[in-house]
């Protein structure tokens, strides 16, 4: 019997507002219209149980979240999500297109909010439980001019309501990660239209033999 091939798991990243969510619904309709057989999920959350723990994560309220309990937090979130959605549909051979994930913690938790770099690595080995990431797309747009586009902060929504200043070091944190994951992590360049971005995400994606 021969083994059934693993499906391809793709992350998409940015800083807020640079448009992953945008260019994530534009794939799922390109998807659709050409006939790729895709799942599109998104982080923190993806499950009930995973969703229940966003809200808590992002909830303005929350003002005396400890930074290291953030953490546990979106890494519990990953483990629910990766293990009861993530690898069952990558083991069934589905393509998986995540909108952020390990990289997101990384420039956010670890760059930004400065928590242990090596830490973090363990506990999104944890989480993502060897789920191998085929490819990520890291959308790469000033991050004041993704805050403009958005509109500027929502301040009840706890990440967003940071400085410019942290936001720019998620930014720095996230080019010091494709700098690191040159195999892995593609940037493409998200100043553009949405239309201009999407033709270059999925010129990469063909390049890339994932579509
Ligand atoms: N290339 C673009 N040019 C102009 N506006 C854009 C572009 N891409 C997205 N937008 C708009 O910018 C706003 C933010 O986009 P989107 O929600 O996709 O960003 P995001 O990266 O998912 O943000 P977040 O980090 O908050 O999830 C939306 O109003 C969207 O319509
Ligand atoms: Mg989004």
């Amino acid at each position: 019997m021969t083994k059934r091939q693993f499906g391809k798991f793709i992350t998409v990243e940015g800083c807020e507002g640079v448009g992953k969510s945008t260019q994530t619904r534009l794939l799922k309709e390109y998807c659709q219209r050409e006939g790729v057989d895709a799942y599109f999920t998104r982080e923190p959350g993806g499950t009930p149980v995973a969703e229940r723990i966003r809200g808590l994560i992002l909830d303005g309220a929350n003002t005396g979240m400890d930074a290291f309990c953030e953490l546990l937090l979106y890494e519990a979130a990953r483990r629910q999500h990766t293990r009861e959605l993530i690898l069952p549909l990558l083991k069934s051979g589905k393509t998986v297109f995540c909108d952020r994930y390990i990289d997101s913690t990384l420039a956010y938790q670890g760059y930004a909010r400065g928590l242990s770099g090596a830490k973090i690595r363990t506990l999104n080995e944890w989480a993502s439980d060897g789920a191998p990431i085929a490819l990520t797309l890291f959308l790469d747009a000033d991050p004041v001019a993704g805050f403009i586009r958005k509109g500027g902060a929502d301040k009840t929504d706890r990440l967003e309501a940071e400085g410019a200043e942290f936001h720019k070091r998620v930014y720095e944190g996230f080019l010091r990660l494709a700098a690191d994951n040159p195999r892995r992590v593609v940037k493409i360049d998200a100043s553009g239209t949405k239309e201009e971005t999407h033709g270059k995400i999925v010129a990469v994606l063909k390049q890339k033999g994932i579509f």
